[in-house]
């Protein structure tokens, strides 16, 4: 069954326990937390103190999305503050491998993830040592954008290539996901959908019912 990742970037942040809470009681899997240092991307937003508050509150899954460059001087802090899985841009950090390795290391799971600009070849080479793989349907930086259909061959390639090769990662959606796009993704192969505005950014604001129309379950 498809998981869900919502995106705290998009909650009401005047009121994010509750907001976390909320999400968590209607059932995601995930809670994404989206990283942005205003160097690699033109935004800044949460540090590894946001992980550290939100552990005690939930046990769902930690999914943080680092959206820094350099990255590897920042991933103990946030193993530290309770994150389960890290994922980064490889282009951001001078050495991957070391990025990856000191992520698993610290026993949380590492995740790479693919800029709208960044061909699939050029990725394949950690594709063996993730848990994780975003497929990234909007350019990196800010919630509410809309989804790039031109982006949908990348999650197509990638579960070819898990299949073939009997790799592990869980191919993840990440920007402009709604009811409308999340039926396309599932059917591609995508393993977890994030979505921010999607859920927070709803005049409807019954979470239960927005997650539930991502899974297709009705
Ligand atoms: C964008 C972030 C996404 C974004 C998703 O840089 O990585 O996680 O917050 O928000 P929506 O679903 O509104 O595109
Ligand atoms: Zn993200």
């Amino acid at each position: 069954m498809i998981k869900i990742a919502p995106s705290i970037l998009s909650a009401n942040l005047l009121d994010l326990k509750n907001e976390v809470l909320k999400v968590d009681q209607a059932g995601v899997e995930y809670i994404h937390i989206d990283v942005m240092d205003g160097h690699y991307v033109p935004n800044i937003t949460f540090g590894s103190n946001i992980v550290r508050e939100l552990r005690p509150i939930t046990n769902k899954i930690l999914d943080v999305h680092l959206m820094i460059s350099p990255v590897i001087s920042f991933i103990e802090e946030f193993v530290n503050a309770g994150a389960n899985i890290i994922s980064f841009h490889p282009e951001a950090d001078p050495d991957p491998n070391k990025v990856i390795n000191q992520i698993q290391k610290s026993n949380c799971k590492p995740g790479i993830a693919i800029h709208p600009n960044v061909k699939i070849d050029e990725v394949t080479k950690y594709l063996h040592l993730v848990d994780i793989v975003i497929v990234m349907t909007v350019v990196p930086g800010f919630g509410g954008q809309q989804f790039m259909e031109n982006q949908i061959n990348k999650i197509s390639i990638l579960s070819e290539i898990k299949k073939n090769k009997g790799l592990k990662f869980e191919i993840e959606i990440d920007g402009g996901i709604n009811k409308e796009n999340a039926t396309m993704c599932i059917e591609k192969g995508a393993d977890i959908l994030v979505a921010g505005s999607y859920i927070f950014g709803s005049l409807n604001n019954n979470y239960k019912e927005l997650i539930e129309s991502l899974r297709q379950m009705n």
